[in-house]
């Protein structure tokens, strides 16, 4: 079957943007179902996973391969649905690409506003990065009566990577001692095991997936309607305005309110269960070489119907 263009991509080092995919399916079926023909593509690049510990120069080298592959299929947008790639190289990437670039950003302002002590769990190199710092300065500004304590988890995103079949596997070796009042998901590896860290320190735990999907229908749009007009994607420099976009519902479509979104609930999509709702499906395409570990993962863990390349 050949590949649609002009559809939105999803990038991760491996099946943790498939939370992502998921959680942004549901919010399709649920608050926009016009957009239920725009193709979704995803490309896991397990095979270079994790890249928590890789250098920034590698993690850059392995981006742009994927954003080849993206550019030829004229993509309308793209998501970074991968904190680390976000953190390292999203801003250099949206200098560079004309298609919107939708990041993936650790939920700490959410859980900074209602105070006490935080926990965000992320890889090394996300820990590591400037923005994420400047992310977690922001939110002790904003928020002074919150405790912020970062928490590189060096090897989880992997040990998730190899174990995601086994259901009874015990991470807790992977976690940091003391009861937080809350914690932040700063990988979205870690929310195929959000259930399991709520369990085990018995309180809230953030991930930032339902903003991503809420933030993708506000920027693409806009970007499809170019892509139809005959622009294909290039390597200059993204006009403000087409980061800026908001959504135009189409003919009888209802404009989801930020409100009505938020009230959704994406609990199974985001914990890992089979998320299609009446039986409605999305078009999703499996890219790269590793594009079938990614759609076994998918079909078994959000069991939602999938195209592939061949
Ligand atoms: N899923 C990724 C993230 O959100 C990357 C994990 C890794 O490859 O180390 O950070």
């Amino acid at each position: 079957m050949g590949i649609p263009k002009g559809g939105i991509a999803f990038f991760d080092s491996g099946i943790g943007g498939l939370t992502v995919l998921s959680s942004y399916e549901q919010y399709i079926i649920d608050v926009a179902r016009a957009h239920k023909d725009v193709p979704l593509y995803y490309y896991g690049d397990n095979k270079r996973a994790p890249y928590g510990n890789l250098s920034e120069e590698r993690i850059r080298r392995n981006v742009k391969r994927a954003f080849r592959v993206f550019c030829r299929l004229k993509v309308c947008a793209v998501v970074l649905a991968c904190n680390t790639v976000t953190a390292v190289c999203a801003e250099e990437l949206r200098e560079k690409y004309s298609f919107p670039i939708i990041g993936a950003e650790p939920a700490v302002l959410p859980a900074a506003k209602h105070g006490g002590k935080i926990v965000i769990l992320a890889t090394n190199a996300t820990c590591a990065s400037k923005r994420f710092h400047s992310l977690c300065e922001t939110a002790r500004k904003k928020f002074p009566r919150t405790d912020i304590k970062i928490y590189p988890c060096e090897g989880l995103a992997g040990e998730i990577e190899a174990h995601i079949q086994d259901a009874e596997y015990d991470y807790s070796q992977f976690l940091p001692l003391g009861s937080p009042d809350s914690v932040v998901l700063g990988c979205t590896h870690y929310v195929y095991i959000k259930d399991k860290i709520q369990r085990h320190y018995g309180c809230d735990v953030y991930d930032g997936n339902e903003g991503i999907a809420h933030r993708i229908l506000t920027v693409f749009e806009e970007s499809c309607q170019k892509n139809r007009d005959g622009r294909p994607p290039t390597e200059k420099k993204c006009s403000k305005k087409g980061e800026t976009t908001t959504f135009h519902p189409r003919k009888g479509e209802e404009k989801p309110t930020k409100a009505k979104a938020n009230k959704r609930s994406y609990k199974n999509a985001k914990t890992g269960v089979k998320c299609t709702k009446n039986n409605q499906k999305v078009p999703v395409f499996f890219l790269g070489r590793c594009r079938k570990i990614n759609q076994n993962t998918y079909k078994q863990m959000f069991g939602v119907k999938i195209f592939s390349k061949n």
